[in-house]
């Protein structure tokens, strides 16, 4: 998914109905690079996609256990609302951006 779309520093990255309950999905923004939408009771949060300790893909080879992201290449989490790691081998702070909701359409709250 690709997202040219933006509103100040406001991405549109995609659609609530594009991203199903405890679902991962990867989005490609403009000028920042890959993210990671989640939809964990209703609310969506974003993150960057590649796990801090390794260059896995957290949409395509993580999964959700609650508000945690879980990598499976060497089972470290991190909790998607803080970014903050929550189980080794993971050290490092994922970043995470605000998600705004506007009518279907998720939006990313971006420093550019
Ligand atoms: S690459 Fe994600 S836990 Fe190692």
């Amino acid at each position: 998914m690709s997202s040219t779309l933006r509103a100040g520093k406001r991405v549109r990255v995609c659609l609530q109905s594009d991203v199903e309950e405890n679902q991962i999905v990867q989005v490609h923004v403009d000028g920042i690079g890959v993210l990671a939408i989640y939809r964990v009771e209703g609310q969506f949060f974003a993150s960057d996609d590649i796990c801090t300790h390794g260059q896995a893909s957290l949409s395509e080879d993580g999964y959700l256990e609650g508000f945690n992201v879980v990598c499976s290449w060497h089972s470290g989490s991190f909790d998607i609302r803080s970014g903050q790691p929550t189980k080794p081998p993971c050290m490092e702070a994922l970043t995470t951006y605000p998600v705004i909701l506007d009518g279907d359409e998720v939006l990313v709250a971006l420093e550019i």
